[in-house]
């Protein structure tokens, strides 16, 4: 397993704005926009809707509609720790199953589920653009590469230490 830092203010900046890229050219492709950020962070923080509306040229009040129209998009975190897992063809292929497994023996929980007590959220998405790295999770932000089983307990036990923390 091979980490990334945590993700700063700017780091998430760069990263909505670096995924925007593919999307700029592209007519209609908000939700697509919007689905990959949730993807990557859990939920559609209001700092990426400002930088979508600049990227995009589509003002928030459009983008604000789109985000409270379909259930399937948040615009709060729904647990203070989002694993974000990639079950894409590249990590299913290396994997991704047996993360999800290990997740839930750890935690219990399943795809769009949370822990009982409001800490550990995990939500299985489809390639986060890094298939040379699968199997990937991302935490908050944070950047797990090739991932194995035995990584699951430690990425957790790094973040519930982190939350106790604070
Ligand atoms: S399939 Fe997982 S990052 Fe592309």
């Amino acid at each position: 397993m091979v980490e990334e830092k945590p993700a700063s203010v700017n780091e998430t900046k760069e990263k909505v704005e670096k995924l925007l890229v593919k999307w700029k050219s592209k007519r209609g492709s908000l939700i697509m926009a919007l689905h990959e950020i949730q993807g990557v962070f859990g939920f559609v923080p209001w700092s990426a809707v400002e930088i979508v509306s600049r990227e995009l040229n589509i003002p928030v009040s459009q983008i604000y509609a789109v985000l409270t129209f379909y259930n399937y998009f948040k615009l709060s975190a729904p647990g203070k720790v989002i694993i974000s897992l990639c079950d894409g063809t590249a990590c299913h292929i290396k994997g991704a199953p047996s993360l999800i497994d290990a997740i839930y023996n750890c935690l219990g929980i399943k795809d769009g589920e949370t822990t009982a007590d409001g800490v550990f959220h995990l939500q299985i998405v489809r390639c986060l653009g890094c298939c040379g790295l699968a199997p990937v999770v991302v935490v908050n932000g944070k950047t797990y590469r090739k991932v194995v089983p035995a990584d699951i307990p430690k990425i957790i036990a790094e973040w519930r230490s982190s939350i106790t923390k604070k």
